[in-house]
């Protein structure tokens, strides 16, 4: 059984990971995408949140499951047996990190990582500038780049009438 783990921030999820997950679907018996904590970034979703938006923009895959985790890639993959760890790329420039977390994550585990680029309609996509461009008020734009629970929550946090409204 060949199973697919797809590790991410997911702050928040955007169709460039949906394309990932498509893609992963497709060649993997089963893929697990997972919301992990990552330590080095200060998150706007909480991780519960993330995982509920996951969960509800997975809703269309038979073989795909969500879930979230605080602790090591490698680790989860373990517990998940795991056969790899997708992982998109956008740029050359998310190379130079990804191929040293593969890297590393196979000398830990002996687990391989796999990588999947980008199509060039959603190379551009980061959650990063997703979120500045939704502090900055222009939320009704994004909704054409994330997946529609994504686009609602945006909505709730700095749509109008919201608390943080424009708040950039
Ligand atoms: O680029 P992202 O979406 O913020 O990725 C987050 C994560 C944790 C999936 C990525 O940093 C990764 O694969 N890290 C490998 C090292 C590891 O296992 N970190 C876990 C938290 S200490």
């Amino acid at each position: 059984m060949k199973v697919a783990l797809i590790p991410g921030s997911f702050d928040p999820f955007h169709n460039g990971h949906l394309a990932v997950v498509r893609l992963a679907a497709r060649h993997f018996d089963k893929v697990v995408v997972a919301a992990v904590r990552n330590p080095g970034k200060e998150p706007l979703f909480s991780l519960e949140d993330r995982e509920l938006m996951l969960k509800e923009c997975l809703e269309e895959f038979d073989n795909v499951t969500s879930r979230s985790f605080s602790g090591l890639v490698v680790e989860l993959a373990g517990e998940i047996r795991a056969t790899a760890i997708v992982k998109g790329l956008r740029a050359v420039s998310d190379l130079e990190n990804e191929l040293q977390m593969a890297q590393m994550n196979y000398r830990m585990s002996g687990i391989d990582t796999l990588f999947v680029p980008a199509t060039s309609s959603e190379s551009f996509l980061a959650s990063k500038y997703l979120k500045e461009f939704a502090r900055g008020g222009r939320v009704a734009e994004l909704a054409s780049m994330v997946p529609p629970p994504v686009a609602r929550r945006l909505q709730e946090i700095y749509g109008p009438g919201s608390d943080k409204e424009g708040s950039s």
